[in-house]
């Protein structure tokens, strides 16, 4: 069984819902930056009034503010995990391959959840988050195309891309999911 995993997807696929699932059931832990995000804007923090303007128009934060909260979480612990909306682009990338490298804990899979964009949109429009307005959805799928599709390219490369159909049931998916991850 993989312990050390990405899920990659643009916005809507379902990386959040699968995640928390299997984090739960292999014992994982979940780190998504779009969650850890938001709970820094609801507090309030420095860096949580840096990002809020940045989410509201489904631009990217930063990569030192997001590296930062990931290398805290990351260093933390032994055991595995499942990163869920990060990296984000190719800079991200090779800044989580140095501290992967760092701390001895390689990446063993990447999860490609994979989904048309109409139904991203429908899905995002019906759930209704700060950030799940028509024209700020249609910016997060630009944002995706640009600067996290080449990713796919990128982890396909060194041999670790799996790709899942990310359509049909909650259920379903997370089958498809469970066989790729062993
Ligand atoms: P982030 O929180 O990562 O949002 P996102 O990538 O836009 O993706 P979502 O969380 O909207 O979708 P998801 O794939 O997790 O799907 P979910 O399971 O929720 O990022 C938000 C912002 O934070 C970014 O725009 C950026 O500003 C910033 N940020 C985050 N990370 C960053 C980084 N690394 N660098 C820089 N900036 C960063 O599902 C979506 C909906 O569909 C839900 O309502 C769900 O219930 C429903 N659903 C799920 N599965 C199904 C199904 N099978 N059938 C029907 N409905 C379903
Ligand atoms: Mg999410």
């Amino acid at each position: 069984m993989k312990q050390r995993i990405l899920f990659l997807g643009p916005p809507g696929a379902g990386k959040g819902t699968q995640a928390e699932r299997l984090a739960a059931s292999h014992n994982l832990l979940h780190l998504s930056t779009g969650e850890l995000l938001r709970a820094e804007v609801a507090a309030g923090s420095a860096l949580g009034q840096e990002a809020e303007a940045v989410m509201a128009r489904g631009e990217l934060v930063s990569d030192t503010l997001v590296l930062a909260i990931v290398r805290a979480r990351l260093t933390c612990c032994n055991g595995g995990w499942l990163l869920d909306g990060f990296p984000r682009n190719l800079a991200q990338a090779d800044l989580l391959q140095q501290l992967l490298e760092e701390i001895g804990q390689p990446i063993e899979l990447v999860v490609l959840l994979a989904l048309d964009d109409e139904t991203l949109v429908e899905r995002l429009l019906a759930r209704g988050r700060a950030d799940d307005n028509e024209a700020v959805i249609r910016n997060r799928l630009v944002v995706y195309s640009d600067q996290t599709e080449p990713l796919i390219a990128y982890y396909r490369a060194k041999g670790l891309l799996s790709s899942v159909e990310a359509t049909g049931t909650v259920e379903a998916i997370a089958e498809r999911i469970s066989a790729v991850v062993g």
